[in-house]
């Protein structure tokens, strides 16, 4: 069989299977198994597949049937323009999430900063904003020791271990340092009764700890704004990704708090209320 026609049958396959931008993840899975790439499968559409390169993407064709995320099976997703190491012990990096860092880096001045990040996962957010800023230096933590093995994994190829520590902690560091410019974090944040209406691939993949925040899915949520003051430089930043829903909550918990001057939440591209922003008095 030629490129195309495995290609063709892929995407009945998965479009069989529910599996959303079949033809799209049957290219990336083939262009993985032949270590080329997607636009190369187009300009060799007739070139027949080797029956070994065609029994490794049939085994990657099955996995996707299953639903199992593409960004599992290529070992990558893409943030922020650059591509980060994932492994099923890590949330796969969204692109709200780059969103958050966006805000973020627009309030961060190019002067040494000094930030922390909760729940780090794959390390996107750190080492994105290590990266953005070369003066910064960030402390990131996380509850899951297998998640911060991927997230240094991933500081090393982008060369940011010297700025960037890994802390295993629930919540906060154990011996906090110097107090941070500002705390960012993509916690948590949906509820108990929700993860059986998640789409397969998150429900049956992704880390359930790396989604799921309680029985309001606020849980984590909570803690980081009402420990946030104690942590910030007076004028500091919060900065969340927050789920649909959960605004008015934040909010009014931010002003209960006491300790904030300002605090604000941003639409992301689909016009939900998403990213907050707090600023501490
Ligand atoms: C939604 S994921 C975000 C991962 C990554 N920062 C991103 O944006 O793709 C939440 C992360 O928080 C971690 N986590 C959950 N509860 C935590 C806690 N109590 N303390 C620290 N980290 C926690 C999970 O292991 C997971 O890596």
């Amino acid at each position: 069989m030629t490129i195309r026609d495995v290609l063709r049958d892929a995407t009945g396959v998965l479009v069989a299977a529910d599996v959303p931008s079949a033809q799209i993840d049957a290219e990336w899975l083939l262009a993985h198994t032949l270590n080329c790439r997607r636009i190369d499968l187009h300009t060799n559409g007739d070139t027949p597949l080797q029956p070994q390169s065609h029994a490794t993407f049939a085994a990657l064709l099955a996995r996707r049937v299953a639903r199992e995320p593409l960004q599992y099976l290529l070992g990558s997703g893409p943030f922020y323009g650059r591509l980060f190491h994932v492994t099923p012990d890590v949330l796969i990096p969204r692109p709200e999430t780059e969103q958050l860092v966006d805000f973020a880096l627009r309030g961060l001045p190019e002067r040494p900063a000094n930030i922390l990040e909760i729940g780090t996962g794959s390390g996107c957010i750190a080492i994105t904003l290590a990266i953005e800023r070369p003066t910064a230096t960030v402390t990131a933590t996380d509850i899951s020791v297998a998640a911060l093995r991927v997230a240094k994994e991933n500081a090393t190829t982008f060369s940011v271990l010297d700025r960037l520590r890994l802390l295993e902690a629930d919540g906060y560091p154990p011996h906090p340092t110097a107090p941070y410019t500002m705390i960012i974090s993509n916690p948590p944040y949906g509820c108990e009764a929700e993860w059986d209406h998640l789409q397969p691939e998150v429900r049956d993949y992704e880390p359930r700890h790396a989604v799921i925040g309680g029985d309001d899915g606020l849980a984590v949520i909570r803690r980081i704004i009402t420990e946030a003051p104690q942590h910030l430089i007076s004028g500091g930043d919060v900065w969340l990704e927050i789920g649909m829903g959960q605004a008015d909550a934040v909010i009014k918990l931010i002003a209960t708090c006491g300790d904030y001057s300002t605090s604000q939440v941003h639409d992301d591209l689909q016009g939900i209320a998403r990213i907050l922003h707090a600023q501490r008095r």
